[in-house]
């Protein structure tokens, strides 16, 4: 390292929250440090580099006033050449490895680290200069010339217990069509061909060719050039903050109204909400001191050859940070931006930044709450206001925004938003498609399942906090209940981690509550946060199948751990070609004491996306989320202080003037 690079990585250590995401040069520093220790060659990847957070314990006592605790760097080490991995530990703060342990992914349950970009193009060289895959082109009529064009993509494999895939750094390659670099091969799909490809091995170690379907050709392009004539109604319609925004930044750590927090930001989960806290008079009061999403995993529903593998673990096989979008001011996020850059390592450890990773701004969200009493003409509304912390990731043909809404009430929102491109499918003409829906002539979209995760270290006013479950139960008619109106509702405190793996029930209105009970509200009871969660499905394949193994997370919406720093992410750490088990229900067999302790709380939500026609060529966003309400954790609403008055832009559209604003 040259000396300005070690004065700018000095410099960087010095004024760094433990929290804040790696630096570039803290990135290179690190990378530097582990090669020469370890004396890495040039067949050594850095399939993975982030921030190994300091503890808990370490990050309170620094805020007390207490030593930063030592800044370092997880690094996941793979040998293109040997395929053997390792995990690696770099202390900034002393400048040496702390730790380097291999893995032992060669044995069961085996484990890859995640898909490397590279990859991505090794995997469709590889299969390209494949003879028995050409083959297979030429079978279902392509030319010499359309078979170079053809579009590879490498899907993580999933596992089945076959030889070519335990302990093998493996992923299946499907094929599609294009008539010239531009086309949208998604429209396309060559059906039955799947190659396996051995990532280390360089070669094809197992290929389907299964019945040929004639590939559909019609194209189905949606870039600017290809769309019908755009609508010429539209007039703009802007988001104007003449005296700016109401948030304020300083280096990672956000203010707004009385919100704290901090943005971090890893390549696995991408966007991460550290330290949320509410200012209630003097006192910084925590609600949840980690908040992210840790995996995601589609699992398809058609047992054919080109299908019943597929299911991507978005997170943990590729990295949602590390696909992040670079975020267009203007159409990604409306109105005045704060972006975040962020930095990230490539295969080779350099450093780059992600410009724009990060999108931060605040919205209208119609009415907060409101009253007007006739009696006397008190009439009172208030507008509601979210701050939006926003990033998106593209994962082969899926776009999925992950946007945190933060409201002047209390409560914490994460919606998904899930968009791009569907899977698909050739049909043969004449043949019903019988595993998902149709979206064009000769072109099916597999139906499919989206599980997201997402783990909440909460810290609600304070550390010993429980997790309880309430479900409404009718009261029969007695001399309790003489006009058969009055219902109960339960509440059930969960012990241990085993009670705490629990499915939502809309029918008994089931819901969680996440409480201090240490603390009380003005009316006497602990204060808490209520887990609002949507309709959505469960892991709908079979008990012992293999994906239902791997993916078990999805297998429950709730999950309670108590704080283990090794237990990060709902699917476990590799699930890259794993058999499965890791994850949640491997944490829960300890089956450790919940009440009362610091806790994390893991919900999983979802899709079921039967395909239709209006997916394609590009699916309008469909949602996926979870609320977290302030129940009993505030006295009174917490937004009586909001400022009256009307937003003084508006305009009566008959007669063009400003308003009289409000009562
Ligand atoms: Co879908």
């Amino acid at each position: 390292m040259s000396e300005p690079q070690a004065a700018c990585a000095a410099a960087t250590q010095a004024t760094a929250h433990p929290l804040d995401p790696l630096s570039a040069a803290e990135i290179e520093r690190a990378t530097g440090l582990l090669g020469s220790a370890r004396r890495l060659g040039p067949d050594d990847r850095f399939a993975m580099v982030r921030l190994e957070e300091p503890s808990k314990a370490g990050v309170l006592a620094m805020s007390a006033g207490g030593r930063p605790p030592p800044r370092r760097v997880f690094i996941v080490v793979l040998n293109r050449l040997s395929g053997t991995s390792a995990e690696a530990v770099v202390d900034l703060s002393a400048g040496a490895v702390v730790s380097w342990h291999p893995l032992a992914n060669a044995e069961a349950p085996y484990g890859q680290p995640p898909v490397m970009v590279e990859e991505f193009f090794r995997c469709e060289a590889i299969v390209k200069a494949d003879a028995g895959w050409r083959a297979a082109m030429r079978q279902r009529g392509l030319s010499e010339a359309e078979i170079d064009l053809v579009q590879v993509d490498p899907f993580s494999s999933g596992f089945f217990d076959l030889e070519y895939e335990r302990g093998r750094r493996i992923v299946r390659a499907v094929s599609f069509y294009r008539a010239d670099p531009k086309d949208n091969a998604y429209a396309h799909p060559i059906d039955g061909v799947v190659a396996v490809v051995d990532l280390i091995a360089g070669r094809v170690t197992h290929l389907t060719n299964g019945p040929v379907v004639p590939i559909p050709k019609k194209k189905r392009n949606y870039d600017r050039a290809s769309l019908p004539a755009p609508r010429t109604d539209l007039r703009p319609l802007d988001l104007v903050q003449p005296e700016g925004p109401s948030f304020s930044v300083d280096g990672w750590a956000v203010t707004w109204q009385n919100w704290t927090f901090r943005i971090g930001f890893t390549a696995r989960e991408g966007l991460v909400l550290h330290q949320l806290s509410w200012k209630d008079g003097g006192k910084t009061r925590p609600i949840v001191y980690r908040a992210s999403v840790t995996e995601m995993v589609v699992p398809y529903a058609d047992p054919g050859p080109t299908h019943f593998w597929k299911s991507a673990f978005d997170a943990g096989e590729y990295g949602l940070g590390k696909l992040a979008n670079a975020l267009e001011l203007g159409c990604d996020c409306l109105g005045n931006i704060r972006y975040f850059d962020v930095a990230m390592a490539d295969d080779d450890g350099r450093p780059y930044t992600m410009k724009n990773a990060v999108c931060l701004h605040e919205e209208d969200y119609g009415i907060l709450w409101k009253h007007y009493e006739f009696r006397n003409e008190t009439y009172e509304v208030r507008r509601s206001r979210r701050l939006v912390i926003s990033f998106f990731a593209t994962v082969g043909n899926y776009d999925y925004g992950f946007y945190w809404y933060l409201y002047q009430d209390g409560s914490i929102q994460l919606e998904a938003k899930l968009t791009g491109i569907i899977q698909t499918t050739a049909v043969a003409p004449g043949t019903t498609y019988a595993h998902g829906g149709m979206v064009d002539e000769g072109l099916g979209g597999p139906t499919h399942q989206h599980f997201f995760n997402v783990r909440l270290h909460m810290m609600v006013d304070g550390e010993g906090n429980s997790v309880s479950e309430h479900e409404f139960v009718p009261r029969p008619f007695g001399p309790d209940n003489p006009y058969g109106n009055a219902f109960d509702t339960t509440a059930r405190v969960f012990a241990r981690e085993s009670e705490a793996a629990r499915e939502a029930d809309g029918r008994t209105g089931r819901y969680w509550k996440i409480t201090n009970p240490n603390v009380r509200n003005a009316v006497g009871n602990p204060t808490g946060y209520k887990l609002v969660v949507q309709p959505s499905p469960l892991m709908l394949a079979q008990e012992g199948s293999f994906v239902r193994r791997r993916g078990g997370f999805a297998t429950r919406h709730l999950w309670v751990t108590p704080y283990d720093p090794a237990e990060k992410y709902a699917s476990g750490d590799y699930p890259n070609v794993h058999a499965g088990g890791d994850g949640l229900p491997a944490y829960i067999l300890k089956d450790r004491p919940i009440e009362n302790r610091d806790i994390v709380v893991w919900h999983s939500f979802g899709h079921t996306h039967v395909c239709k026609p209006e997916d394609f060529p590009v699916m309008p966003v469909e949602y996926a989320g979870f609320t977290l309400k302030p129940n009993g954790f505030f006295d009174a609403n917490p937004a009586l202080d909001l400022p009256a008055g009307g937003n003084a832009a508006s305009i009566d559209n008959r007669t063009g003037e400003g308003g009289d604003c409000c009562h």
